[in-house]
This record gives C-alpha cells, sequence and structure tokens, in this order.
C-alpha cells in the first residue's frame, strides 16, 4: 500500500511538473529598435510572463533563417547571469556598417526559480520566421550625404492621432528614424500606457526596423510608474538624455524636466528634479566640449520643453537658466521642441536661444531633413497634407 501511494505521489509530482513546463510565453509588445549603430542594435520587446531572453542574427540574404545555428546575443544587464523578467532589452554587437540583417527574438518561459538553481523552465518562444519574415535592421552608415527624420510630440495617449501622423508607410520606410518628442502619455499612472499608447503603435508602425529615439516629457514624470519609464528604453544609466550620430550629423537629446518647480504643491513632493537637471547640465558642457561635437556637420537638439522668456514656466526657467548658458555659443543648429501644443518656427531673437527652434504642433508631423548646406523643415497634418515648409 505504501509503495502504491508513493508511486501516486510520484505520478502526480510528474504530472505538476509537466504542467508547469507547458507554460509559454508570448510577446506582449515588440520588437522595437533602440541605438542603432555602424557595429550594432538593441532590440527590446515585452512578453507576458517571466522569461529569459536572446536574440538571433541572420545576414539578409536569400538563406533561410534555418539553414544554420545563428549567432546568439543576450541580455548582458545581469552581468553574466540571465535575467528574467518580462522587458527585454538585448544588443547585438559586431556587426559590419551600413549593413542589412535579419533578427528574431527568442524567449523561453520561467515558471518556477527555487532556492539554489532549481529553475523550471516553460516552453520556448521564437518568432515564427515559416509564417511571417522576420524583420529586418541595417546598420548605420559610416557617413551620411544627408539624414531624415521625424518627429512626433504631445500626443497625450491619442494613438489612433499617432496611427494616421504614420499612416503613409512607404513614406515613413525611407526616414533613417522617428523621435517622440515628449509627452506621448499624459500620465504614467500605470506603465501599461507607455506600452499601449506609444510602444504598440510605435512596433506596428515602424519600429520593428527603424531606430526610433524617445525624448520625456514633463508629463512623462508624473504617475506611480514614472519612474519605470527609463526601463523600457535603452538610455545610458544617468537618465533619459543622450547623443548619437548618423556619420558627422550630431544629435543631442535632453530631458527638459518639468514644467513646475519641484515643490509646487501638485508634484506632492515626489520630485528632485533639480539637483538631476544641474547633473545633466554638466554633462552637457562634456558633450559641447567634445570633438564629435565640435567638428559635427550639423549639430541638432531635441527638447521637449522649448526656450521661453515671456509667459514663461519654471520648465523654461530651466532651460534659460540651465542649458541656454551652455548651448547658447555652441554652434546649435537647429533645436526642436514641443509642449505649447501649437506651431511655431522661432528664429534667433524671439527667445533668448541664440539659434532656431521649432516648436511641432501637437497634432501634426515634422519632417526634417538635412544635409551640409541646409536643414529643411515639412509640417504635416494627420491626413498626410504638407501645411507648412521652412528651410534654413
Ligand atoms: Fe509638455
Amino acid at each position: 500500500m505504501k509503495k502504491i501511494l508513493v508511486v501516486l505521489l510520484s505520478l502526480l509530482a510528474l504530472s505538476a511538473t509537466a504542467q508547469e513546463s507547458s507554460q509559454r510565453t508570448s510577446v506582449v509588445c515588440g520588437p522595437y529598435l533602440q541605438n542603432v549603430t555602424t557595429t550594432g542594435f538593441t532590440v527590446m520587446w515585452i512578453s507576458d510572463v517571466d522569461a529569459v531572453a536572446w536574440v538571433e542574427v541572420a545576414p539578409d540574404d536569400n538563406q533561410s533563417f534555418y539553414y544554420a545555428d545563428r549567432p546568439k546575443f543576450y541580455d548582458l544587464s545581469g552581468s553574466g547571469i540571465k535575467p528574467v523578467n518580462k522587458v527585454h532589452k538585448v544588443t547585438v554587437s559586431g556587426l559590419e556598417p551600413g549593413t542589412r540583417y535579419r533578427y528574431r527574438i527568442m524567449m523561453k518561459a520561467v515558471d518556477k526559480y527555487y532556492h539554489f538553481l532549481d529553475i523550471n523552465y516553460g516552453r520556448e518562444y521564437g518568432a515564427d520566421v515559416y509564417t511571417s519574415e522576420p524583420p529586418v535592421v541595417k546598420t548605420l552608415e559610416t557617413s551620411y550625404k544627408e539624414v531624415k527624420f521625424s518627429v512626433v510630440n504631445d500626443i497625450h495617449e491619442k494613438d489612433s492621432l499617432l496611427r494616421r501622423l504614420f499612416s503613409d508607410q512607404e513614406k515613413t520606410r525611407k526616414m533613417d528614424f522617428v523621435v517622440f518628442n515628449g509627452d506621448m502619455t499624459s500620465s504614467l499612472s500605470t506603465v501599461d500606457k507607455l506600452v499601449k499608447f506609444d510602444l504598440t503603435p510605435a512596433c506596428e508602425l515602424f519600429a520593428s526596423e527603424l531606430p526610433f529615439y524617445m525624448v520625456r516629457g514633463n508629463h512623462e514624470f508624473r504617475g506611480r510608474d514614472a519612474i519605470h519609464f527609463p526601463e523600457y528604453f535603452d538610455f545610458p544609466s544617468h537618465g533619459p538624455y543622450y547623443t548619437f550620430k548618423y556619420g558627422n550629423y550630431f544629435f543631442l537629446v535632453m530631458d527638459s524636466g518639468e514644467d513646475k518647480p519641484d515643490n509646487d504643491i501638485e508634484y506632492q513632493d515626489a520630485y528632485c528634479t533639480d539637483p538631476y537637471l544641474r547633473a545633466e547640465a554638466e554633462w552637457l558642457k562634456g558633450i559641447v566640449a567634445s570633438e564629435d561635437w565640435k567638428n559635427a556637420e550639423k549639430r541638432i537638439v531635441f527638447s521637449h520643453i522649448p526656450p521661453q522668456t515671456t509667459d514663461a514656466w519654471h520648465g523654461n526657467w530651466n532651460m534659460s537658466n540651465l542649458f541656454l548658458p551652455v548651448l547658447n555659443g555652441a554652434s546649435v543648429d537647429l533645436m526642436i521642441c514641443g509642449h505649447r501644443h501649437s506651431y511655431a518656427f522661432e528664429k534667433i531673437g524671439v527667445s533668448d536661444a541664440k539659434f532656431p527652434v521649432l516648436v511641432n504642433s501637437n497634432c501634426e508631423r515634422a519632417d526634417i531633413k538635412v544635409s551640409p548646406k541646409s536643414i529643411s523643415i515639412e509640417i504635416f497634418n494627420p491626413d498626410g497634407k504638407k501645411l507648412r515648409s521652412v528651410k534654413l
């Protein structure tokens, strides 16, 4: 009788294990590209359950993805231990400049993680390259004659508007990258809003194959989950302010902070943006002193909050007192902003910025082409109709 009981218990245990190990994971959002460089790129995506993840990469040739065992790249943020989580961030390196690669995202669900190294894995997930073509990414060229990009901002969770602004897929594909210039959400009370209103449409519209860059707006400071905002992008560890280059064209992404002082009653003592923005200003001094900045063909700055001296709020004060003293005199060719929800193109002298400033509206798309001789700006409404153009 005792033996029968032991066998029954063993069978029950096996059955339970079999059920647990049948769990599989799927992609909730993604993949989306971050930090595409001349020699690599970062892929991010979100899974429904905890999983370990990797990315497989193949040349964009005529061979099947299944022709060979493809190189595997893992999330190295665990310093040698595979992270177990839902937000996955894998950097692929060692590639050739200006070259197209196919990639597919891979995962293995983690059902249980016991005290030591007893891990119950679920079924593996792999993007099925039989039924859908794997996305293709092109590494950056070492030099560019011109660079083209699209900018939207202040969409404030209207994802249907975002989809309309990028409905011309053919046109979007001709761009080198896309920028979300802040306030794409109204608050991050739950991080699901970032996924639903920003990342999911971005992935469906362009971000699996086209690099996109996120600029934090003041509304992305707000809400209980706002502190998790940086985890959904491949930002530097110091925060969502950074630079990137396309050949000799230099792009600076700033975090312009909140629009009111930290001690405003509305913020309920949640912020310490003053020391954070001061640290950013110190970092900025190093950027404009760098050889890359000085030798750049053009220097384009993204900042959600614009320079403004009339009817200025504290966000404009930060710009005037922390950032413009560094940027004025640093040969900025154009600053691209949002925040005001209305269009303006401000020549030197309109504010205290010593460079031209484009303020894009909250319902239009700015397509910008930068070349050695000029910067051209075209503004489109959600129906794709060109409303304005400016040439610098
Ligand atoms: Fe704003």
